[in-house]
C-alpha cells in the first residue's frame, strides 16, 4: 500500500517540559496510520524522549534527527554524527533550506551528508527548495539507498502563503522525472486545513511541516486530513 508520509520539522522550538506535554496531548494510539508514516524530527536535545515514547507506542511515530554531522565520529566538537543519530533516530533531515542560509550549507556540504546517513543506515529527507538543487542531488550521490525528498519553495515557509497544490504537484513530478520514482513531499505553510489539497494530488507522497507540527493536536489533525 503506498504510503503517506507526515514529517514534523520542529527547527530550533521546544524544551523538554513543553516535549512532554507535546507527547502527553499526542494521542497517537487513537489514531488510524496503517497507510500513513508519522515521523517527529525534535532537536538532538529531544531524541532521546521522543525515542522513549516511540518504543513505549510501538513505533507508531518514528524518530528522525533536523542535522547530521559530514564527519564519521572523531575530533569534530559540537558535531553529532550518523553512528551516534542511529542509537534514536531512523531519519534525518539535510539541506533543509534554512541550513543552506544561515549555515552556508552548499550542495556539496549536503551531498557529504546524505553520504554520512546512508553509511549509518539512516533515511536522508533530502530538503530541495527548485530542481537544480535536486540535480545536484542526483549527480553526486549515485546510490540505490532509501531516500525522501522534500520540495520546499522558499516563498511558502513559515509564511503562511503555501504554494498551490497543482504547482507543487508538478514540481514533485518533475523531481520524480530527475530523480526516479522515489517518495517526494510537499514542504511550506502546511496546516490541518491544506494538507488534504496537496495529499490528494498525484504525485505528492505527503508533507513536511514546521510551525503547524508544534501543536500537537494541530498536527493530529493534519495527519487525520491528510
Ligand atoms: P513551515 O515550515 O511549515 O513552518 O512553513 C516547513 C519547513 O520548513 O520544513
Amino acid at each position: 500500500m503506498k504510503k503517506t508520509f507526515i514529517i514534523a520539522n520542529w527547527k530550533s522550538n521546544i524544551t523538554l517540559p513543553e516535549a512532554k506535554s507535546w507527547l502527553d496531548n499526542f494521542d497517537v494510539q487513537g489514531l488510524d496510520v496503517a497507510d500513513k508514516e508519522i515521523v517527529v524530527c525534535p532537536s538532538f536535545t529531544l531524541l532521546s524522549e521522543l525515542k522513549s515514547y516511540a518504543l513505549k507506542n510501538n513505533s507508531l511515530v518514528k524518530i528522525g534527527a533536523q542535522d547530521i554531522s559530514p564527519f564519521s565520529e572523531g575530533s569534530y566538537t559540537g558535531e553529532v554524527c550518523g553512528k551516534q543519530l542511529k542509537d534514536f533516530s531512523e531519519y534525518v533531515i539535510i539541506g533543509h533550506s534554512e541550513r543552506r542560509r544561515n549555515f552556508s550549507e552548499s550542495n556539496e556540504t549536503v551531498n557529504q551528508k546524505i553520504r554520512k546517513a546512508f553509511e549509518a543506515d539512516l533515511r536522508p529527507i533530502i530538503c530541495v527548495s527548485d530542481l537544480e538543487q535536486a540535480k545536484a542531488f542526483r549527480e553526486a550521490v549515485k546510490t540505490d539507498n532509501d531516500f525522501i525528498v522534500a520540495y520546499e519553495p522558499l516563498f511558502a515557509i513559515g509564511t503562511g502563503s503555501a504554494d498551490t497544490p497543482e504547482n507543487a504537484d508538478l514540481m514533485v513530478k518533475n523531481i520524480k522525472n530527475i530523480l526516479g520514482d522515489k517518495v517526494i513531499l510537499y514542504g511550506g505553510s502546511v496546516t490541518s486545513s491544506n494538507i488534504n489539497q496537496f495529499s490528494k494530488m498525484p504525485n505528492i507522497d505527503g508533507a513536511l511541516v514546521g510551525k503547524a507540527s508544534l501543536n500537537s493536536v494541530e498536527f493530529l489533525q493534519i495527519i487525520k486530513n491528510a
